[in-house]
């Protein structure tokens, strides 16, 4: 062999393991990291492509749990049973991926999701039984009675649907019926590609949707004692702590999910933040739940892991009355609007009058907020934009009621000459 030969040889040889480098080397980390030729496959010739078009979408993924765990792009974006189907680059994917998708390898997760309110309770405070199927109905009906069996809400005929689509579903889509039989989203609180517990865990997370006057519940955390903590000391903290190993090492100041969601210190996890409730709030006049001993004990068992029994049962007591308190306010209030109807003084569909946003305002917006913020540690809650509005707003309610009926005797006289 000639030396001009063997030079050639050791030249195309050094370009091509150069060249190989350098192809390498532009290859997305998830691609020339990953062991198994499947996985080369599906999530490589994704991201090959996806790192170009939306750099954050695989970055998201790549620092994933399921990145590290082998779960690639196919596993979550092949169609399911039910789910529309199209041809993508030598792949075949799911048009829409769901709650359906997730829960082929978290079967158990999303059981306990669809017994909460989070399921189709959500959907069915908008749209009452409509959407849903007759087992969906049943099935939810068992554990949370009253939350789909209902009608619609008056403000689906009274806003219209362009309101209800980029309103009210934009949160209430955590339990949406989906066409392929399942219901609901996981991503509302994971997101689509971090499928991470620690965003999970963020009060800003659970607020996307529990903020504003009619559910307080981050405005009220923000201000309590917890969220002044968590703010001060969250760098502290190990918010991506595994969840079957969850101390309160890692979380010695509670989030929304602390309370509502995690199993810490050996407690249970779950996925139906109905499960430590023992009475229901959001409603007009607050009942208690078929289950409330069995919830209750629960929730002060979270709260015992941080906090003796006595400061406890002092913030339970107190927050009943707070309830009971309301309760009160709400039925007088109701009590005057009824009573107009009843004597023929207001007539029409329901929010057709001024003096049905009042009453409306007083129990959703105030009542609501009073109850809500006994029980999370927002005295302002309670008072200022709690019980004072209440009471303003009962003035104004038997202000107008007494000028409603003396224009009705009114004009009830002038119509009988
Ligand atoms: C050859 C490049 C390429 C490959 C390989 C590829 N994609 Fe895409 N993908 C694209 C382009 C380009 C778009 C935008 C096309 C469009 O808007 O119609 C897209 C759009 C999408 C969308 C948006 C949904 C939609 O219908 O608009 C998803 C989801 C997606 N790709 C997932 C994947 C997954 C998962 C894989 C691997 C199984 C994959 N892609 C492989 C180039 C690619
Ligand atoms: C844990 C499951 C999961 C994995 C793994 C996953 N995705 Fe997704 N991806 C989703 C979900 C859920 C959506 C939202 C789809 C929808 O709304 O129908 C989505 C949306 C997308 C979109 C559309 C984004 C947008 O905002 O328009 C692209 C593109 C995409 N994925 C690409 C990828 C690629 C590439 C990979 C792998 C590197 C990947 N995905 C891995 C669950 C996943
Ligand atoms: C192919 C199976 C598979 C699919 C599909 C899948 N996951 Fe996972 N998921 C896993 C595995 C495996 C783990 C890691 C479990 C572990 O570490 O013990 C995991 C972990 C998680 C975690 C915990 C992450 C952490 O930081 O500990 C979350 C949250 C999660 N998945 C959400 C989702 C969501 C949401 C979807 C659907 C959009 C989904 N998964 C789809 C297999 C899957
Ligand atoms: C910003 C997100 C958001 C929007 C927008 C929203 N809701 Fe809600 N809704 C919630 C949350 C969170 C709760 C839970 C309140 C609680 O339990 O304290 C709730 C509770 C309810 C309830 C009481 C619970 C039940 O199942 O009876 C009804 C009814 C309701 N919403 C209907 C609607 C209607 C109708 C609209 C639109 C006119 C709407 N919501 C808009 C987030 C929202
Ligand atoms: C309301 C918000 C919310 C929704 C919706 C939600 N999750 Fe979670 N998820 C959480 C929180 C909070 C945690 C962490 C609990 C803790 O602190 O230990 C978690 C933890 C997890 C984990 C880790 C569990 C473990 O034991 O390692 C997985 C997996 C998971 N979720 C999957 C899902 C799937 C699948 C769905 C949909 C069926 C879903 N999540 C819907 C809030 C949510
Ligand atoms: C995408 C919007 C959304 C997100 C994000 C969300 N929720 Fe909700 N949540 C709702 C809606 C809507 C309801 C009302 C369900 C109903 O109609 O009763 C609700 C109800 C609840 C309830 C009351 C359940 C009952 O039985 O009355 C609790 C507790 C709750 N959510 C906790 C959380 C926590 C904790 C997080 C964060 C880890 C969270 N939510 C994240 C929309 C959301
Ligand atoms: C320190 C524990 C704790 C924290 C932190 C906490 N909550 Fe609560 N939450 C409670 C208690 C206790 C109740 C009332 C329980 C009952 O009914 O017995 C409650 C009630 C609720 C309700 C009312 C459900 C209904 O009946 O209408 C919602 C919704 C809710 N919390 C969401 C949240 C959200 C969102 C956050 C974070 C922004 C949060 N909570 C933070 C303990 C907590
Ligand atoms: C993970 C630990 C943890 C959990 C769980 C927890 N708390 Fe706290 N709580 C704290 C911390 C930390 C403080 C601030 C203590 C301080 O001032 O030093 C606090 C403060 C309080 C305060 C104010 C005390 C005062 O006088 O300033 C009340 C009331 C309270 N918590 C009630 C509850 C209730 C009720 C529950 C259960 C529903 C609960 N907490 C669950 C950690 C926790």
């Amino acid at each position: 062999m000639s030396f001009r030969s063997v030079f050639i040889a050791v030249a195309i040889a050094f370009a091509l393991i150069l060249g190989a480098f350098l192809v390498n080397r532009a290859r997305p980390n998830v691609e020339t990291r990953q062991p198994t030729a499947d996985f080369v496959r599906a999530s490589g010739k994704c991201a090959e492509c996806h790192a170009r078009l939306q750099y954050s979408v695989v970055h998201e993924y790549e620092m994933s749990a399921h990145a590290k765990k082998g779960v690639n792009c196919l596993d979550c974006h092949q169609p399911t049973q039910g789910q529309q189907k199209k041809d993508h680059h030598g792949f075949v994917i799911g048009t829409h991926l769901t709650a359906g998708n997730c829960r082929g390898c978290h079967e158990q997760i999303y059981q306990e999701f669809l017994r909460s309110r989070h399921a189709a309770p959500s959907w069915g405070a908008i749209y009452g039984e409509k959407g849903l199927t007759p087992e969906q109905v049943n099935f939810s009906e068992q554990y949370q009675p009253g939350g789909t069996r209902r009608p619609p809400h008056p403000f689906v005929v009274a806003e219209g649907g362009s309101a209800m689509a980029s309103g009210c579903e934009q949160c209430h889509s955590i339990g949406k019926p989906n066409e392929d039989g399942t219901i609901g989203t996981c991503t509302a609180c994971h997101s689509r590609h971090t499928s991470s517990v620690e965003l999970a865990r963020l009060p800003t997370t659970c607020a996307q949707c529990h903020m504003g006057p009619d559910h307080s519940q981050i405005e009220i955390y923000d201000e309590s004692k917890h969220g002044v903590m968590f703010a001060a000391q969250r760098q502290f903290l190990n918010l991506a702590a595994d969840p079957s190993r969850l101390t309160t090492r890692d979380m010695f100041v509670p989030t929304c999910a602390t309370c509502h969601m995690s199993g810490i210190n050996g407690l249970k996890v779950t996925h139906d933040p109905s499960d430590r409730l023992s009475w229901y709030l959001a409603n007009a006049v607050s009942e208690k739940r078929p289950n409330s001993l069995r919830a209750q004990a629960a929730m002060k068992q979270v709260c015992t892991q941080c906090h003796t029994q006595a400061l406890i049962d002092g913030v339970y007591t107190r927050a009943e009355q707070v309830v009971a308190g309301t309760n009160a306010r709400v039925l007088a209030a109701r009590a005057i609007v009824d009573g107009l109807r009843k004597d023929g003084v207001l007539a029409g569909p329901p929010f057709s009058n001024p003096i049905d946003f009042l009453y409306f305002d007083l129990w959703h917006y105030d009542g609501r907020t009073s109850k809500h913020g006994a029980f999370m540690g927002g005295a302002d809650f309670v008072q200022w934009h709690g019980n004072y509005p209440m009471l303003q707003k009962t003035v104004e309610l038997k202000h107008e009621a007494d000028a409603l009926r003396a224009a009705h005797a009114r004009s009830g006289h002038a119509a009988g000459e």
